[in-house]
């Protein structure tokens, strides 16, 4: 599928966008680890979460999704409650299933094969192998990526003290899971602040979970330290999930890169570890402005008002990268519109993702004519007036995809993106959102 997108109107109006990505895992696989019915509304329903809900299925876990409603109920039968699973369980293109399923397989004991999509085994897995290992976890990686084998392990689990070597909330609550079903408190220690949904939603189901800023040689440390519950009993889940952030994120930079838009989008999730993208912005001279401030379900939530503006170059690195690790891609696309350089620095992290968001990124935008420079740990952007038309190709990557699409808003000529088709793994109503802010986007 090709999806072409050309400049010329305005985008104006109030949406909302499908449920948090992070916290739809989550709550799928935290419900099926406690004991009794969980019920989660606004779940996104989409191509990775699928691969999350078909996993449980395969491990023995009762669901029922209303996709029109996105209410999704999950019959959990405790901690250790998975059965093993007849065939290899496939995670799909989604590297969190298969971080946060290993954590989980591990505390419920149980023999299975993780396995995925060409792109997915080529994703970095001894950053979950070797600390699961450490807690005594029988687990082995092939090559260092999936497939990943897990067989029992004996029980309970060490404990663990542990630095991990990047912030990373899929490491941290692949081995917060694992700790559930330790002999005692676990303590990991970041070098950044990553999304801290995990904890939040534990804390919900009545785990004892702390997190906590320190300094060391003027670094921030950021420790989370978990006990496991009594009896190894987590409480189910009532909750609706908010929009994601990182979906609205593609209509906030379409709302600022086209003339004339002004786009109110509501109840999108904020929690700060989440919303790095928004600071940059607002370096940039963005014109937006947060309002109707709430907490849902334990996370924070408001309107986002969105005016197309008069973008300037600016500068990322450090806490900030972690902030915003899933939306430089999107980022880049504003970096484009905006006057002067960008440079983005100390995020070598995204040569990791869904595609090697350092070197596709610069490589797909000169084909727009931007001129997009790569470095070992981030790329420099030279914001031009004159983005041009081109054919794009995604690699795999659902953000690349979305992003590019969202450059042809207001580009010279149409920006057609092939292989479209992978936008479904994260935000299946992109399209129609756009077209319905007034967006001129076309499936060919
Ligand atoms: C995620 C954490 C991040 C992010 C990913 C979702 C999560 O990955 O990039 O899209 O839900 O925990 P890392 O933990 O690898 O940074």
């Amino acid at each position: 599928m090709n999806l072409i997108s050309s400049s010329g109107t305005p985008l104006k109006g109030t949406m909302c966008v499908p449920g948090d990505k992070s916290l739809s895992h989550r709550a799928a696989l935290f419900a099926a680890l406690a004991e009794g019915e969980s019920r989660i509304e606004n779940f996104l329903v989409s191509g990775v979460t699928r691969a999350m809900l078909e996993a449980l299925t395969a491990l023995g876990v009762a669901w029922e999704l209303d996709e029109r409603a996105g209410v999704l109920v999950v019959q959990g039968h405790g901690l250790r409650g998975l059965r093993s699973p007849a065939q290899a369980l496939d995670c799909g293109n989604s590297a969190t299933t298969m971080r946060l399923l290993a954590g989980a397989l591990a505390a419920a004991g149980v023999t299975a094969t993780l396995d995925g999509s060409a792109g997915l085994r080529r994703r970095p897995m001894n950053r979950i192998v070797e600390p699961l290992q450490q807690m005594g976890v029988d687990i082995q990686a092939t090559g260092g990526c999936a497939p990943l084998s897990l067989r029992p392990s004996s029980f309970p689990l060490r404990p663990l003290n542990y630095i991990l070597p990047v912030a990373s909330a899929q490491i941290k609550t692949c081995l917060l899971l694992a700790a559930l079903a330790a002999g005692g408190p676990t303590t990991l220690v970041e070098p950044g602040p990553s999304r801290d949904h995990s904890e939040r939603m534990l804390r919900s189901m009545g785990v004892t979970i702390t997190n906590q800023k320190t300094y060391q040689d003027g670094k921030p440390l950021y420790t989370t330290s978990l006990t496991p519950p009594k009896g190894l009993v987590l409480f189910p889940l009532a909750m609706a999930l908010p929009g994601d952030f990182s979906s609205a994120a593609f209509l906030i930079v379409a709302a600022l890169i086209t003339p004339g838009s002004a786009v109110t989008i509501q109840e999108v999730g904020l929690n700060s570890a989440r919303t790095g993208l928004l600071d940059a912005l607002l370096s940039m001279g963005a014109d937006i402005c947060i309002t109707a401030q709430a907490s849902r379900s334990g996370e924070p939530v408001g309107d986002l008002q969105v005016k197309y503006s008069h973008l300037h170059g600016t500068t990322i690195c450090g806490e900030q990268v972690v902030r915003m690790i899933d939306e430089f891609p999107i980022f880049a696309i504003a970096a484009a519109y905006a006057s002067g350089t960008t440079t983005v620095s100390e995020a070598a992290e995204l040569r990791l993702k869904e595609s090697d968001r350092i070197a596709v990124l610069c490589e797909e935008l000169r084909k727009l004519g931007v001129q997009a420079v790569e470095h070992p740990d981030g790329f420099t952007i030279q914001g031009t007036a004159a983005v041009q038309g081109g054919t794009i190709q995604p690699h795999g990557d659902h953000r690349l995809a979305m992003s590019l699409a969202v450059a042809g808003l207001a580009s010279q000529a149409p920006v057609a993106i092939q292989d479209a088709q992978i936008i479904e793994e994260s935000f299946p109503e992109f399209t129609q959102t756009l077209q319905a802010l007034g967006g001129r986007l076309v499936v060919e």
